[in-house]
């Protein structure tokens, strides 16, 4: 199987759409449910900003097919949702690997979705890994967040791809791991 791992353009908007209802909350199959899904709803216009102003959108395709996508942003681009509010907040409390947390020094990357056609094939660590490389030229640390109740997404992320856990925290009656790793792995 051929992969090929790109930034998004504004034509593969509606495929990731697409990709995305299949495994956002309020549209996924109840049986996929338990391999984890995705809680934020996106719309066209935010997906144009987050290519066009953010450069943040990164996917992977089988043909003509987008199998997976990986999101990355500035936390300017995430503060219009509470939950990143919420952690922006935070970030100052926050240390890694020597750096004090901010929105200058840090991202956050996610959501992350892989079609179940395609998982435990490698193209989660692929579609990541692209992503991680493209923001290591403005970033030097990604930060993301992951519920309690997505083992899958916890297991693929701290075992697959090196992230640390950096805290946990509650929001909205929710329980989340707090992550991060440097983008520079040379
Ligand atoms: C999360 C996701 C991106 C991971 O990609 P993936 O291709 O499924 O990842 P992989 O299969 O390579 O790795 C997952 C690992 O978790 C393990 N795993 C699967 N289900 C698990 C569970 N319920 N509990 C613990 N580990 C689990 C797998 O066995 C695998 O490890 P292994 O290869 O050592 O066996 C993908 O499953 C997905 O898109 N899920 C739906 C959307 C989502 O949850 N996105 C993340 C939101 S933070």
């Amino acid at each position: 199987m051929t992969i090929e791992f790109r930034s998004a353009t504004t034509a593969d908007i509606q495929q990731i759409l697409a990709l995305h209802a299949r495994y956002q909350v309020d549209t996924i199959n109840e049986a996929d449910k338990a391999d984890g899904f995705i809680t934020t709803a996106f719309d066209k216009t935010q997906l144009t900003e987050l290519i066009e102003q953010e450069h943040g959108l990164f996917v992977a395709l089988k043909g003509n097919e987008i199998v997976a996508y990986a999101m990355a942003a500035s936390w300017g681009f995430w503060s219009r949702w509470p939950m990143f509010a919420h952690m922006i907040k935070d970030l100052p409390n926050l240390q890694y690997k020597g750096y004090v947390l901010s929105t200058e020094n840090s991202y956050q990357y996610g959501p992350v979705c892989v079609d179940k056609s395609v998982r435990g094939q490698g193209v989660f660590e692929g579609v990541f890994s692209f992503a991680l490389q493209e923001m290591s030229k403005r970033y030097p640390v990604l930060v993301t967040f992951i519920n309690k109740i997505n083992p899958r997404s916890f297991a693929a992320h701290t075992k697959k791809v090196g992230l640390d856990v950096i805290q946990e925290f509650e929001y909205n009656n929710n329980q989340y791991y707090e992550l991060a790793c440097l983008t520079n792995r040379t």
